[in-house]
């Protein structure tokens, strides 16, 4: 932790890369993990289009919990450690494949959204977005007027990610000189490529995480711990 704390002090350029384990101090279940939703849901017929195509119902009324969950969840402090690195630093950079709008709420600014989030519908014909509020899309306007569908407007499995965002994401990697990448199992490509193969070979890559990950090898520094406290003693 000292040499991380260090590095992060005296660095101009810092990329951070999250995913679903640093809201589960929030009460949000990750993916893969014990609980995790791949676990008790069928990942292809929930999180892909032809899922939806299947059952755009099932896949709405999975979603709007989902999205209700998020709503009622809070940032905790490893959210707004980050947010708070953020203006430490002069250049900074957070990606995260989280779709539940808690770094926002955090205050984090310097935000990639690489997998979307579900504050928004999007029709899968003609790209029209539809705001959603706590409730989420109603089962009956699922049908966009134009005879397309409203989606939720994030990436899916063998969906390519927002072009904007991922280009931002992959400079951001290649130029920062300290990542750290939290709450991720690091098996999702390409957001799991942006500690590794974009980062430059001078960065000192950190990971913070309870467990062992896809690239706990190929890390400079493993932290294990949760990102609720390790970010807040990484600020102090
Ligand atoms: N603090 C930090 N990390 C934690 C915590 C915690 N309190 N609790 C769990 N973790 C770690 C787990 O050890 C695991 O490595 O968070 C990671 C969660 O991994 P996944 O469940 O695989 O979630 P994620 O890596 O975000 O999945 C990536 O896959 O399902 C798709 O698109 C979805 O964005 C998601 C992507």
């Amino acid at each position: 932790m000292e040499e991380l704390i260090e590095r992060l002090e005296r660095a101009r350029s810092v990329f951070v890369l999250t995913g679903s384990g640093i809201s589960a101090e929030s009460g949000l279940p990750t993916f893969r993990g014990v609980g995790g939703m791949w676990r008790t849901h069928r990942v292809e017929e929930l999180a892909s289009p032809e899922g939806f195509a299947r059952n755009p119902q099932l896949v709405w009324t999975w979603y709007n919990e989902r999205n209700g969950a998020h709503r009622r969840a809070a940032p905790n402090a490893g959210h707004y450690a980050l947010a708070e690195l953020e203006r430490r630093t002069s250049d900074f950079t957070l990606a995260t494949q989280n779709v539940d709008s808690l770094h926002m709420r955090a205050g984090s600014r310097r935000l990639l959204e690489l997998h979307g989030s579900l504050r928004t519908a999007r029709c899968d014909a003609c790209g029209a977005r539809r705001p959603l509020d706590a409730t989420g899309l109603p089962l009956q306007e699922i049908e966009h007027g134009c005879g397309g569908m409203l989606r939720p407007d994030i990436v899916w499995f063998g969906e390519p990610l927002p072009e904007a965002a991922w280009r931002e994401a992959a400079e951001a990697a290649a130029r920062a000189e300290v990542i750290l990448v939290v709450g991720t199992s690091a098996v999702v490509y390409p957001a799991a490529a942006l500690a590794t193969r974009y980062a430059s070979r001078e960065a000192y890559v950190a990971e913070i995480n309870p467990e062992e990950t896809a690239i706990s090898d190929r890390v400079n520094c493993v932290i294990r711990s949760t990102a609720a406290d390790a970010l807040p003693r990484l600020l102090r």
